[in-house]
Order: structure tokens, then C-alpha cells, then sequence
């Protein structure tokens, strides 16, 4: 299971959870909630969107939950997430009363569920009525995702592809009519950009091939030379500004509705 393949705290933070903050700013201001409200964060993995929401939404409380022990361990040691209530749990089986959030969201977990329609209607069931369900996911098959270089560099060599079980529920149509099916109300969806920025390549590579995330741990277990092909490989395909650092635009696709 993904919870048990990003472990550590501090590593996801370097491989994604300073885009994952980038993005959730953009969502949170998107939400546009009142302040003082109840949220569920589901997936909150090391807390870095948990602090985000904390910082930029001032809610009443947060409970935050995630598979993985480690993941929260880390989480309950960040300085803006000390309000949150961080629990172990799972997105499909939410272990809470129907109609006890105000706000249920979902940072980039949705691609990674076994049945990620289940998930949306456990948020929808745990969330009071006129309260919100939201999520967002990087658009996987549009090429989205920051690490979406390493993806099809390591398929272009043949090896196993390392994206998450579930690519298409991150589309946005797919986003919209698994909300509508949900039956929640004024569903929307949108795009977010972000703009990815290593300070060079070994940053790049270093971020990324730390063995926490699923191609982290492949890369680990491959030969010497196919890691050096690897490198050659995304070095020919990330050109550098003239400063020798790598920019690119990631995309995620955002949900939003509200429980009837
Ligand atoms: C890419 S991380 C996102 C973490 C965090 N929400 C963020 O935005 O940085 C994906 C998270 O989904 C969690 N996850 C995987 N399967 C899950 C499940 N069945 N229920 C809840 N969370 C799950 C993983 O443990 C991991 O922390």
C-alpha cells in the first residue's frame, strides 16, 4: 500500500510535499470556507498540507489521518500542525460519525485508493450537510505530477511503471462526475499550476531518487548502470536555465462539492 511506501517524513517532504504546499495554497484559496470551521484531512501523510490548511483556513479543529505511522510521527512534530488531532485511518472506511466535519479534503491521495469512489462517499457521509468535499490529485496521465520525468524515463527503459495504481481518477472529468455521482451539490472543478524549481540537477536527482516514494524504491534496487543510463537519460531531458537550474510546470486537477 502507498502508506506503507511513504515512510519517511522528512524525505517526502523534499520529494513532494513542498509542491504539495504549493498546490494547496492555490486550493485552499479556491475553497474560499469561513473561517472556525471542523475539517478531515484524509491522507494527510507528513502534515504538509495539514499545515497549510491550519495556516490559510484557521479552522476550529482538525483531525488528520493516514495509514502510515511514520508519516504521522513526523507530522505531529510540525510547529503549524500542533492543533491538528493526527490518527491512524483509512480513506475507505472513514472512522468517524456521519455528519461530523464541517470539511472533508483529500490532498493527492485519490490516485493511489483501491476504490477511490468509495473514499469520496465516505467524506461525503462524514461531512454535515451544506458542508464541503474536496480534493486534488496531479492529472497522472496528462503528465502532471513533478516526478513525471522519472516516470517516463523508466518506462522508456522498459522497467515496471512506478505511477500510482489508480491514474485516471485523477483527470478532471473523472474528478467531476465521480462528485456528481457522489450526489453532492455545485460540484466545480479546476486546473492548478505550479511551478517546480531544483536548484540544479543533482537537486533534481537527489529529491527524487531518495527511497521513500514507489520510484524511489525502485531506483534503489537497480543495477549501477541502469541507474547511470537513468541519469543520462532525465539529465538529456530536463534542460537547465542558464544558471544550471531546473524549472518545469507540474498540474494538478482540483474537486470541490457540497454535501445536500
Ligand atoms: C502523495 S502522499 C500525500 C500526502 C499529503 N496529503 C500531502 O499532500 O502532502 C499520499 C498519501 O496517501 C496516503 N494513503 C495511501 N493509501 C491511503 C488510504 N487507503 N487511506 C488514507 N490515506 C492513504 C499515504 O500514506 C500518503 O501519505
Amino acid at each position: 500500500m502507498a502508506g506503507q511506501l511513504f515512510s519517511d517524513g522528512e524525505i517526502y517532504e523534499r520529494l513532494m510535499g513542498r509542491w504539495s504546499r504549493l498546490a494547496g495554497k492555490t486550493f485552499l484559496a479556491w475553497l474560499d470556507t469561513p473561517k472556525n470551521l471542523q475539517w478531515l484531512d484524509v491522507g494527510c501523510g507528513n502534515g504538509a498540507f495539514t499545515e497549510e490548511l491550519i495556516a490559510h483556513c484557521a479552522p476550529a479543529t482538525v483531525v488528520a489521518i493516514d495509514p502510515s505511522n511514520d508519516q504521522l510521527a513526523y507530522a505531529r512534530t510540525l510547529p503549524g500542525a500542533k492543533i491538528a488531532d493526527f490518527r491512524v485511518g483509512d480513506a475507505q472506511e472513514l472512522p468517524f460519525s456521519d455528519a461530523s466535519f464541517d470539511v472533508a479534503t483529500m490532498a493527492l491521495v485519490i490516485s493511489f485508493l483501491r476504490d477511490p469512489a468509495k473514499a469520496v462517499s465516505e467524506m461525503a457521509r462524514v461531512v454535515r450537510p451544506g458542508g464541503w468535499v474536496a480534493a486534488y490529485m496531479w492529472d497522472i496521465p496528462g503528465g502532471g505530477t513533478p516526478v513525471d520525468p522519472i516516470y517516463v524515463e523508466m518506462e522508456s527503459m522498459g522497467m515496471t511503471s512506478v505511477r500510482p495504481s489508480n491514474p485516471a481518477v485523477s483527470r478532471r472529468e473523472i474528478m467531476q462526475e465521480l462528485w456528481r455521482k457522489t450526489g453532492l451539490d455545485s460540484v466545480e472543478t479546476r486546473v492548478i499550476r505550479i511551478p517546480v524549481l531544483y536548484s540544479d540537477f543533482n537537486d533534481f536527482w537527489d529529491s527524487n531518487t531518495a527511497p521513500i516514494g514507489p520510484q524511489g524504491k525502485l531506483i534503489d534496487g537497480m543495477s549501477g548502470s541502469a541507474k547511470e543510463e537513468l541519469r543520462a537519460r532525465l539529465r538529456r531531458r530536463l534542460s537547465a536555465t542558464l544558471d544550471g537550474r531546473i524549472v518545469y510546470e507540474s498540474y494538478a486537477n482540483a474537486a470541490k462539492g457540497r454535501v445536500l
